[in-house]
């Protein structure tokens, strides 16, 4: 039975196990998919023993999203573009194969969840500057966005970003982030803030267009109160669960060969 899982430290709250499992059940293959606590100094030997030990690969989160790209053997552009990796394949011929599902994962979910949502329809405007931002500035001009602006409280990130991914990135600073929600047509919250336990998002509104799809990575709760502003503002929404699900599929399909299905009885999974 072939074996898959995820590595990353700590492990035991990452929810795809759930999702893989169910997915395993779903479709009645024989597989596994396992967390694995790796600890960073153990990474490069886990990474050559799970091949040995029957892995097809892997899902990498925190912290080892960025290290796995200087350890496998073939990186995609868009893994080293985003400057991290969240999917693993183990090759037949010993090769490690690194890719980054998030952003496609993104634009996945926004395109299920709003058919109409058209990416280059008018400037979208992205609120953070972390890793997971990386991932939906990449997917957004690969989707043909042709204004990105973007505002991140730790301003070097943000002008980080414009460096690497070119003049269709323009940074506002933190203190002037509701000034870019004038006329956006699509509007990410891609920090943590929003999160059980964190304080809310709070950039003024008064900019924001009632067309504006308006989505946030956060997903716990599934209604962040910036969502909850947004429609209020008649804005159509999108939570970001859906990110979850839509990552995954790539890998599952690679390892097990199986397109898995993304449904409401695959969110409840998760809920
Ligand atoms: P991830 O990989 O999940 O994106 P990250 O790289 O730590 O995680 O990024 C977290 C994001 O949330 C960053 O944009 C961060 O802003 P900084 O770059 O200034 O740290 C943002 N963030 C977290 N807490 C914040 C807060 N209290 N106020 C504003 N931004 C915050």
């Amino acid at each position: 039975a072939p074996l898959a899982g995820v590595i990353g430290w700590p492990i035991a709250h990452s929810r795809s196990p759930i999702l893989h499992g169910y997915w395993l059940k779903r479709y009645s293959i024989d597989g596994h998919y396992i967390p694995m606590p790796v600890l960073p100094e153990n990474l490069a030997e886990t990474l050559r023993a799970l091949p040995r030990l029957g892995f097809v690969g892997v899902n990498v989160t925190i912290p080892h999203k960025e290290a796995v790209l200087t350890l496998a053997d073939v990186v995609t552009d868009r893994a080293a573009l985003i400057g991290a990796a969240n999917t693993l394949i183990f090759r037949p011929d010993g090769k490690i194969h690194a890719d980054n599902t998030d952003g496609y994962g993104f634009i996945a979910n926004l395109r299920h969840s709003i058919p109409e949502w058209n990416p280059d329809q008018g400037p979208a405007a992205v609120i953070g500057a972390g890793g997971a931002a990386r991932a939906v500035v990449a997917s957004l001009l690969d989707s043909g966005v042709a204004e990105l602006r973007i505002s991140n409280r730790t301003r070097v990130r943000s002008e980080q970003i414009r460096a690497e991914f070119g003049a269709r990135v323009i940074v506002y600073d933190w203190a002037q982030a509701g000034n870019m929600l004038e006329n956006a047509t699509t509007v990410v919250n891609a920090t943590s803030l929003g999160m059980q336990g964190k304080q809310p998002l709070r950039i003024p509104l008064d900019a924001l267009s009632a067309d504006a799809l308006v989505t946030d990575l956060v997903y716990t709760p599934l209604v962040t109160p910036f969502l909850a502003e947004a429609q209020i503002r008649g804005c159509r929404t999108v939570d970001g669960l859906g990110m979850l699900l839509h990552q995954a599929a790539p890998g599952f399909e690679r390892w097990f060969g199986q397109r898995p299905a993304i449904d409401d009885e695959t969110r409840r999974v998760l809920l």
